[in-house]
């Protein structure tokens, strides 16, 4: 079996993880001396990819799965040369499952237990105590109740915020989380969250979700804390929402344009807080665990777990 692996990561920990996991596969790093003048396309039969150059995987005419290196497909998707007629394996694994637990939990005790205010205290040398509300009383909504979003839930249900909620585009039955559903339920749902976290999918269901209209719903003084995708917020929506204080403060690792440029008025506003997409990285050698439990289902001839639904664009 051969796979081609394209990704800007390093390749040394991918080759000993792959090599342990799919001991069986022969495994060729694109941009590597692996594609030599002898390489030849036709004989890959599996692709390992993040944000491949749009029109590159046709050229592996024999591909019988395509596996994402991590969980969020919409740069992949946005290449019409896609194949779409083999399955699509998003990644869905403990390990980014609770890097993006600890982002997401570190901010909500960080936004809840006024952190940002002693930040902005510390600096003017400013000795003040406030009193914060109980934990069970803090209102926490969740944009997108999937894979990582449920996994934060039940570690912020583990916390003590026993007021959660969640939003998604079905309707779910999680134990300690109130369910909002659809266009129908978004409405209720972003008026009783305070804190309000970010983990949607980018599709063109949701990008630019986060605006002026729906910033205007939050509670006023809510957070915000977007892990999900960039697009999904309308910068100068929100820029206006921070200013006005209508949002107090808000915790951003992803943007519409990454690296965020250096003359992004974000970088330079006290209440928000910017971090490099490191929310959940990909680690190779938990993914290849995961990767090869799938790839070994499409050798058998089984569905794969968290296969990407082209229709719904995630
Ligand atoms: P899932 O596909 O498991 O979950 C997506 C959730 O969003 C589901 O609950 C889904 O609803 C909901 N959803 C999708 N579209 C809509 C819509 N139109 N209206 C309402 N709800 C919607 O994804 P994951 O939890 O695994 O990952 C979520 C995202 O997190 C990724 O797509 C990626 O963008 C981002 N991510 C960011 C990382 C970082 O480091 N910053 C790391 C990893 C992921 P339903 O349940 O009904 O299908
Ligand atoms: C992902 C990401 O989607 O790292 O996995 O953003």
């Amino acid at each position: 079996m051969n796979i081609i692996f394209i990704s800007p990561d390093n390749p040394a920990p991918w080759r000993k993880a792959l090599r342990k996991h799919l001991p069986e596969a022969d495994v060729f790093f694109c941009g590597s001396d692996d594609i030599g003048a002898d390489f030849d396309a036709s004989a890959m039969d599996y692709a390992l990819v993040w944000k491949p150059e749009p029109g590159l995987l046709p050229s592996f005419p024999n591909l019988k799965g395509i596996f994402n290196l991590g969980a969020g497909v919409d740069a992949l998707l946005l290449d019409q040369t896609l194949p779409r007629h083999i399955p699509l394996v998003r990644l869905v694994e403990p390990r980014l499952s609770s890097g993006m637990v600890e982002y997401v939990a570190h901010w909500v005790l960080h936004f809840h237990r006024d952190m940002h205010v002693y930040a902005r205290q510390q600096r003017a040398r400013d000795w003040v105590q406030h009193n914060n509300a109980a934990v069970a009383t803090r209102r926490v909504g969740i944009l997108g109740l999937g894979e990582l979003g449920q996994s934060c839930a039940h570690a912020l249900l583990m916390l003590g915020f026993e007021n959660l909620s969640g939003w998604s585009r079905t309707a779910k039955q999680l134990p300690g989380v109130q369910s909002f559903a659809g266009d129908d339920g978004l409405k209720d749902f972003l008026k009783q969250a305070e804190i309000l976290v970010c983990l949607l999918p980018l599709t063109v269901d949701t990008r630019g979700l986060i605006n002026a209209e729906t910033l205007a719903l939050l509670p006023k003084g809510a957070f915000i804390i977007n892990a999900g995708r960039g697009p999904l917020v309308v910068d100068d929506d929100l820029i206006a929402a921070l200013e006005s204080g209508h949002v107090e403060a808000a915790a951003l690792d992803v943007f519409n344009t990454e690296p965020l440029p250096q003359d992004h008025p974000y970088w330079g506003m006290d209440n928000v807080f910017i971090t490099p997409h490191i929310a959940s990285l990909t680690t190779p050698m938990s993914s290849s665990a995961v990767i090869a439990d799938a790839l070994h289902d499409l050798e058998a001839g089984k569905t794969p777990a968290n296969l990407v639904d082209f229709d719904q664009g995630y």
